[in-house]
């Protein structure tokens, strides 16, 4: 949702800057800009299109020099995609880029032309620069802090005065973003994986902050100009995990890295038969006599929360409700103490996750967030939490996130049966030799890539598709179905396999792909029912299984056999064959894998 970077040092800023915003492109990619100041003058390069557009135009314009600058990789919010709307943003003595969103622009607008200041522009953000312009009378600390009480919204800002040279002002509320000071200068970014080359070490900009960026040092204040210690962080993966690594798409790299991220979410955190969060300083306390959990979360996350209410309410019996964040902030829900708010987030920064986090603090429940990024809000505001160890996610389609945040699940239920007494020690030993059998499961279905890619390949010119699943594979034809639109553009539906019936059944013509996932023994007979009413209407079927379908033959005509697990675990194995079912289907039609149209990665607007 935007990414914006700055720099000031004793390096040229042109290359860190398009170097850093080529990282960030994930987090939009309508447009795309720099400003660039050499001490006395300060030169901006913006283009529509991605930042590969902005990075010819970059090295077509002479005198393109200076130590000192910002960037913005742009994801449209207020105002269509056009140059004149990409960001830097410049009003007077400002030169501004901004991720967020100001609510009250159209208020401030007017009142700003009482005063002169008419915007070129139609973004939101223009007039956050022509705001803090019109407050700027030589001190930039005071110009921003009263803007801060004037703005709504959300807000990550960079900002360069045209009489403070070589030093950058950056503010945030909401929109997230990290710094960093090594012997090259100061550094600042929406997310570190774009100051990655230069430093592992950094540290999140607190809400209400602002930091002043100088070539020789840089400072956390309050709000109120107090200067404040930041507290460092280290990141633990080195600038490979955020490159391709000799795969074609950063998707394909990242169901590649499954594996690995499984087993590093999972592997410390099980010990003889028993969930173990020690590393993580999670008390059992927050578990112990819950008698309700609230899994809060939007999209991918949200269907990691449907697995995870199914794992819970058929293991250990505590009811387990999953609602989408966005409804959820605003649905009064009734919390207590024993309610277990779990929200799952891989950014830690989606705002109608922290909106939702925020209610159920306020409302006295126990809270606990799944959560890829080191330090992120929702990390930070939650009671616990507990990381996944995915690495950086950077295609916009989750993959590996969506895995690890199943883990997670399944380590919060192991965790709550433990503590609650729900499970025999044998019955948890038991369960952790199967939940570390998974991960295996996923190198198995790895190795079925070409096979999984033929079957694309027959799928590939279809209009529309729909996955069927049952119990825990409703979650998983939820996921695998947003895979394949979002980055397909193939219109599909998920459903449980019994609703088709209901109405649906009258959009099954001749070719049409059903995707029938079948891995839950209980309800088998039933779904491959549902399987044969499409099959008769001329469906192509494909079945995701790890059971046996010799009973079944005629009624489907593709099959991905998966390696047998416990009905519990079957979430990995079947995920990772229909990731790579979504992402073949795309390659073969020509779409940009990692950066689909109209998407951002990090949702940090309502
Ligand atoms: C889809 C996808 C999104 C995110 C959603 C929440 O592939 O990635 O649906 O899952 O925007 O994002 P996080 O997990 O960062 O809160």
């Amino acid at each position: 949702m935007c990414g914006i970077i700055g720099f000031t040092g004793n390096l040229q800023a042109p290359g860190i800057l398009v170097d850093g915003l080529q990282q960030l492109e994930y987090r939009g990619y309508d447009s795309a800009g720099i400003a660039v100041n050499n001490g006395s003058e300060t030169k901006i390069v913006k283009t529509t299109g991605k930042v590969a557009t902005l990075r010819e135009k970059v090295e077509a314009t002479a005198d393109l020099a200076g130590t000192c600058g910002i960037g913005h990789t742009r994801w449209a919010t207020h105002g269509g995609v056009t140059e004149v709307n990409a960001h830097p943003h410049v009003s007077g003595n400002v030169t501004l880029i901004h991720n967020g969103i100001i609510e009250n622009y159209k208020e401030l607008a007017a009142s700003l032309k009482t005063k002169g200041f008419t915007a070129i522009s139609e973004t939101d953000t223009e007039v956050a620069a022509m705001l803090i312009d019109s407050l700027y009378d030589g001190d930039p600390f005071a110009a921003l802090k009263e803007a801060d009480q004037m703005l709504e919204g959300a807000y990550g800002f960079c900002v360069m005065f045209k009489d403070h040279p070589g030093e950058i002002y950056c503010m945030r509320n909401a929109s997230p973003l990290v710094a960093s000071h090594t012997e090259d200068g100061s550094f600042i970014a929406s997310d570190m994986v774009a100051l990655l080359k230069y430093t592992k070490d950094y540290f999140v900009v607190p809400e209400e902050h602002i930091v002043v960026m100088k070539a020789d040092s840089i400072t956390l204040y309050t709000m109120d100009g107090g200067v404040e210690e930041p507290k460092m962080l280290h990141v633990d993966w080195d600038t490979t995990a955020a490159q391709k690594g000799g795969y074609d798409f950063f998707m394909q790299k990242e169901i590649y890295d499954q594996p690995e991220a499984l087993h590093n979410t999972i592997m410390p955190r099980i010990h003889n038969g028993h969930a173990d969060f020690s590393a993580d300083n999670i008390s059992d306390d927050i578990f112990k006599g819950v008698n309700r959990v609230i899994v809060t979360a939007c999209g991918t996350a949200w269907h990691a929360g449907l697995v995870g209410r199914h794992l819970i309410e058929a293991m250990i019996r505590i009811p387990v409700t999953v609602e989408l964040a966005s409804e959820f902030r605003y649905m009064n829900p009734i919390l207590d103490e024993h309610t277990l708010v779990v929200v799952i987030t891989q950014s830690g920064e989606t705002a109608d996750s922290l909106a939702a986090l925020r209610l159920a603090n306020e409302r006295g429940a126990k809270t606990i967030s799944i959560v890829n990024v080191k330090g992120s809000s929702i990390a930070r505001e939650s009671d616990y939490v507990l990381y996944t160890h995915a690495g950086p996610e950077i295609a916009v389609a989750s993959t590996k996130a969506f895995s690890v945040q199943c883990a997670g699940m399944y380590l919060i239920a192991l965790k709550l049966a433990e503590v609650n007494n729900l499970m025999t020690d044998e019955q948890m030993k038991d369960f952790c030799d199967k939940f570390e059998q998974a991960i295996g499961t996923v190198e198995e279905v790895l190795k079925m890539d070409d096979y999984i890619k033929g079957i694309s390949e027959k799928i590939k010119d279809t209009f529309s598709a729909f996955y069927l699943g049952r119990g825990l594979d409703y979650g998983i034809a939820c996921e695998a179905c947003l895979k394949l639109k979002e980055i397909s553009y193939v219109n599909a539906e998920a459903y449980c396999a019994g609703e088709l019936k209901h109405g649906t059944i009258s959009l099954i013509t001749e070719g049409v792909p059903i995707i029938a996932i079948a891995t839950q023994e209980n309800v088998l007979p039933k779904l491959m029912a549902n399987v044969e009413e499409v099959k008769a209407r001329g469906a192509h079927v494909i079945v995701v299984t790890d059971k046996d379908m010799s009973n079944y033959e005629g009624i489907y005509d593709d099959l991905i056999q998966v390696p047998a697990t416990d009905d519990l675990f079957a979430t990995f194995a079947s995920t990772v064959a229909l990731q790579l079912l979504a992402y073949h289907v795309t390659v073969f039609r020509g779409y940009d894998v990692d950066q689909p149209r109209n998407l951002a990665k990090s949702v940090t607007v309502e």
